[in-house]
């Protein structure tokens, strides 16, 4: 049974043009005029686009003393309903667990999921099991990507010492490492000293994190990075320290990438200022939101290209969850909601306010994070031979984003109130039509996990200049005496 997007306007990362769009077997068959299949999508008026891909998830993950609500069910389901077709979820093992008895874990949550997945490592610890078993991560169950946590002291941070070493063994199995740039011994002075003198509301968050711990760890894991020859992916950038460091990097010709999310885009510290707990606690991440010059640096990066792609970290808690912090801001558990409404708050924010073109709005969504992460052109493309996941993007349909009319399973949305105009009409996950004009048609377990081959080379110069870095004992005849 073959399907056809009819009359719709294709947009990828480099090309705009009119044709249809045939389907069969959830893989794109055909592109060109005039096609017939047995069902027709009609796709008037329509941009027809590479479903988005969220590269930073978290779904049903253990953190700060509870569980994120969102699983790998309303998670998809909330992404599909805003034209994202794939997710990107971080396994996380428990520091001391080891890393495929993570994986197991996250495989059985993931089976519930309604469209395509892979998985990054987290490295939460280090040791030789983790260096032994990072070898089968990436060749056996394509993982090629492995996220350090500079921050949450106590907890998942690494050290200097553990980064190196862990970098060191990706450059050599070809992955690539990710960071949570925040230093995190920084941090833990900050809350303590915040905590004691009687600043335990969730603007004080805001205040532990200021955009200088962010801006040296990212400076920090670029300079280990480039020891160790490692390509690095930095998410969740909120600031122009850290999209400073990053810049530089890239000039200087390092794989470097910044992740900056559609929040810290779009909403700005006055949040933390709201007089309403709820509010506040609800918005409490890390990174905090910025102010409005912040925002504009990470703008301009999408703009300029220094910036790569645009996530949600989706980490979504409950408004009875973000209660346990209250009387003491650190306890309350970091993440926002988002899945749903990347791709419709960066397209009027970004596309329809001329900060971004479509072509750009379709490479930081979706292309280059398939580029960077390894499974283009299967996803991110528009393709004969791609995958179906598809967006079919009316750029005329709007909504006002309520928490009542949310996929999402918790009780608030940080966007509630904003309006957005840019909405799927359909949304197809390997062909199958999970969004159809507003109603949803999910199928629980149509997800598939994606692996992702190790190929991205470690930073090398062509001379050899770097090998008078390695270490060789000079032979010396005239030795001074010792003691003297
Ligand atoms: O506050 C955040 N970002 N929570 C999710 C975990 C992380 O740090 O990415
Ligand atoms: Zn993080
Ligand atoms: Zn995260
Ligand atoms: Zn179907």
């Amino acid at each position: 049974m073959t399907k056809v997007i009819k009359n719709g306007t294709i947009v990828t990362a480099d090309l705009t043009y009119k044709a249809d769009v045939l389907i069969d077997g959830g893989k794109i068959i055909e592109i060109g005029p005039n096609l017939k299949g047995d069902e027709e999508l009609d796709a008037t008026g329509c941009y027809v686009m590479p479903g988005g891909i969220d590269p930073h998830t978290h779904l049903e993950m253990p953190f700060m003393g509870t569980y994120s609500t969102d699983d790998f069910e309303s998670g998809t389901r909330a992404a599909l309903s805003g034209g994202t077709t794939m997710v990107v979820d971080f396994a996380l093992p428990a520091p001391g667990q080891g890393l495929h008895d993570a994986l197991q874990m996250w495989d059985n949550k993931s089976g519930r999921a309604n469209c395509d997945y892979s998985f990054h490592m987290a490295v939460t610890w280090w040791g030789e099991q983790v260096f032994n078993e990072m070898e089968s991560v990436v060749k056996d169950r394509g993982i090629n990507t492995f996220k350090h946590f500079m921050a949450y002291k106590g907890a998942l941070m690494v050290n200097d010492d553990e980064m190196y070493a862990s970098f060191s063994r990706l450059a050599s199995l070809g992955a690539i490492a990710m960071v949570h740039a925040e230093n995190g011994d920084v941090v833990a002075e900050l809350s303590a000293k915040l905590l004691a003198e009687g600043n335990t509301g969730p603007e004080a968050h805001a205040y532990s994190r200021p955009p200088q711990v962010e801006g040296e760890a990212a400076n920090r894991a670029i300079m280990i990075a480039d020891m160790t020859g490692v390509p690095l992916y930095i998410v969740h950038v909120s600031c122009e320290e850290a999209h400073e460091a990053i810049r530089r990097a890239r000039m200087q010709g390092k794989r470097v990438w910044g992740e900056p999310l559609i929040q810290h885009l779009t909403l700005d510290e006055s949040e933390y200022f709201n007089k309403d707990w709820d509010h506040a606690a609800r918005r409490v991440m890390s990174p905090p939101f910025r102010n409005k010059q912040h925002q504009d640096s990470l703008w301009a990066g999408l703009q300029s290209g220094s910036l790569s792609v645009v996530a949600t970290d989706h980490c979504a808690f409950t408004t009875e969850q973000k209660r346990y912090g209250v009387g003491d801001f650190t306890k309350i558990p970091n993440g926002t909601g988002g899945l749903e409404d990347r791709m419709p708050m960066l397209w009027t924010h970004g596309v329809a306010t001329g900060r971004l073109t479509m072509n750009e709005f379709v490479a930081v969504t979706s292309t280059n994070i398939a580029k960077v992460l390894n499974c283009y052109p299967r996803k991110g493309a528009v393709l004969v031979g791609a995958d179906a996941d598809l967006v079919v993007w009316d750029p005329e349909k709007s909504k006002t984003i309520t928490a009542g009319a949310q996929q999402s399973a918790i009780d608030y949305n940080v966007f509630e109130g904003k309006e957005v105009k840019g909405l799927p009409r359909f949304t197809l996950t390997r062909g199958h039509v999970a969004i159809h004009d507003g109603e949803v048609r999910t199928q629980e377990g149509h997800g598939k996990f994606v692996k992702r081959e190790p190929n991205t080379p470690t930073n090398k110069a062509l001379s050899k200049w770097k090998e008078l870095t390695a270490p060789r004992p000079v032979e010396r005849t005239g030795i001074p005496a010792t003691g003297v």
